[in-house]
């Protein structure tokens, strides 16, 4: 039996009771559908509680103006404790908060155990925060965005663990192939005619053969999941073929449009002068295992001296022809990323050679508060090569960074302290921007 099937099996009833000011929201929504038919049966039940029915004043007054001022008014407390009070079973107590733990799959899997839930709907700007003092509850927040009141959210919530309820849906399975119940989004769905003005089904699919649909299905969840939220993978256990799979696909490639570029030149010194720095090995080693490791187009070493490209050139050939590589294989591998040019235009015209375009530089700074995100370049990597600015010194001069199509926002901007090794700041900024949780 699986996780699933031993978490929902017994349960019977199902019942919410909704604390709401607006107790009309409800009946309609909860009557269609699958959700009607579970209602009919029994297997949910709900009640509506208006804590306006135990307001103690004769105008049933269920909100009032914030202490320290400010637009708004606030539900009282006691209609609501009251109303609360008035339940006999009132069950796990949820609110439903913007500051609250997103709900997803996982929290509607969690509350599907449970026969009582009360769903408390704020309104207005929200509940006295004391609420919290009185009750043993928790907040549930429905996304990052703010509604008018908790309605929509219960109705949401309530869906989503009653669709859980064994024999909610007639076959239990439909349940448990859904996006997010085994960590992947689901396979994609198509129905009569086979071909729609050009448009054809899938031709597996017409095949009748169970066992080839069934491998197809779980590519295209694979498949759908890295594209679309790789950041559910990371949760998920990945079955060991699986992970072949997906490691073939081209989503693990992203980084072939991504050209690191360390520029020894021009960038700033102490006094913010402009400079010339030295090569360290380090940077040059560490920034390679990244390039490497996150399958980057390549790394370029940016510096006009040529003592220093000479100092370049024979450390990576002690590495990658010497005695270094003989020694250490892997790091052949990693110093087979890396060129040595003059200067910036030099590597823009590698790139160009290499892929065909003009990359889209993008610069990053430890100070100038850019706003280029993680995301606009991870986008920009599906059809434009970019290539990553990163300063040595104390970083890159104006003239690079205004000559770029756009600048990073600083790393741990917020922190009093954010002066990462180069380094350090290429291998966070590379998996920000196509780490697998990116
Ligand atoms: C207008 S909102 C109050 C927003 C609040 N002043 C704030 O800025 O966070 C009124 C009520 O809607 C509900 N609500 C609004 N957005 C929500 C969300 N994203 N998740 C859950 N409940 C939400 C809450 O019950 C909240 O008390």
């Amino acid at each position: 039996m699986t996780e699933f099937n031993r978490k929902t099996r017994y349960r019977k009833t199902m019942k919410f009771n909704l604390l709401t000011l607006f107790p009309e929201f409800f009946p309609g929504p909860l009557s269609c559908g699958l959700m009607g038919k579970a209602i009919a049966r029994g297997l949910v039940e709900y009640s509506l509680v208006n804590p306006r029915d135990f307001a103690p004043d004769r105008h049933r007054s269920v909100d009032d103006r914030p202490f320290g001022g400010g637009p708004g008014m606030v539900m009282s407390l006691d209609p609501l404790l009251r109303a609360l009070a008035s339940l006999d079973h009132p069950g796990r107590i949820l609110v439903l908060s913007p500051d609250g733990r997103v709900f997803d799959q996982t929290l509607a899997l969690e509350f599907a155990q449970e026969s009582d839930l009360t769903l408390v709907c704020g309104r207005y700007e929200g509940i006295d925060a004391r609420f919290q003092e009185f009750v043993s509850c928790e907040a549930v927040s429905m996304g990052n965005y703010v509604l008018n009141g908790g309605e929509s959210g219960a109705l949401c919530l309530m869906e989503a663990v009653s669709r859980l309820q064994p024999s909610f849906m007639g076959s239990e399975d439909s349940a448990q192939d859904e996006s997010f119940s085994s960590g992947l989004l689901e396979y994609p769905h198509y129905t009569r005619p086979a071909e729609y003005e050009g448009a054809r089904v899938p031709e597996v699919l017409l095949s009748g053969n169970h066992q080839e649909i069934a491998a197809w299905r779980k590519e295209q969840a694979l498949r759908k999941t890295l594209l679309q939220r790789p950041d559910l993978l990371e949760e998920s256990c990945i079955a060991p073929d699986d992970l072949l799979f997906l490691r073939q696909l081209s989503r693990f490639k992203p980084g072939k449009n991504l050209y690191l570029g360390l520029v020894h030149f021009p960038v700033l010194n102490k006094k913010n002068e402009i400079t010339a720095v030295s090569l360290t090995n380090f940077d040059i080693h560490d920034i390679a295992r990244v390039c490497c490791s996150y399958g980057l187009g390549g790394f370029f070493v940016i510096t006009p001296l040529e003592d220093q490209q000479e100092l370049a050139r024979s450390l990576i050939r002690y590495w990658k022809k010497g005695q270094g590589g003989r020694n250490n294989p892997d790091r052949v591998q990693a110093l087979d990323c890396v060129d040595v040019v003059a200067d910036l235009e030099e590597a823009v015209q590698a790139i160009r050679k290499n892929c065909g375009v003009l990359p889209r530089q993008i610069a990053s700074s430890a100070k100038t508060r850019g706003r280029t995100s993680y995301q606009e370049v991870r986008h920009a990597l599906q059809d434009e090569a970019v290539l990553l600015l990163l300063g040595t010194g104390h970083g890159l001069a104006d003239q690079i960074l205004d000559g770029a199509d756009g600048l990073l926002p600083p790393l741990r901007a917020m922190s009093s302290y954010n002066h990462l090794s180069v380094r350090t700041a290429a291998a966070v900024i590379v998996d920000r921007i196509i780490g697998e949780s990116s």
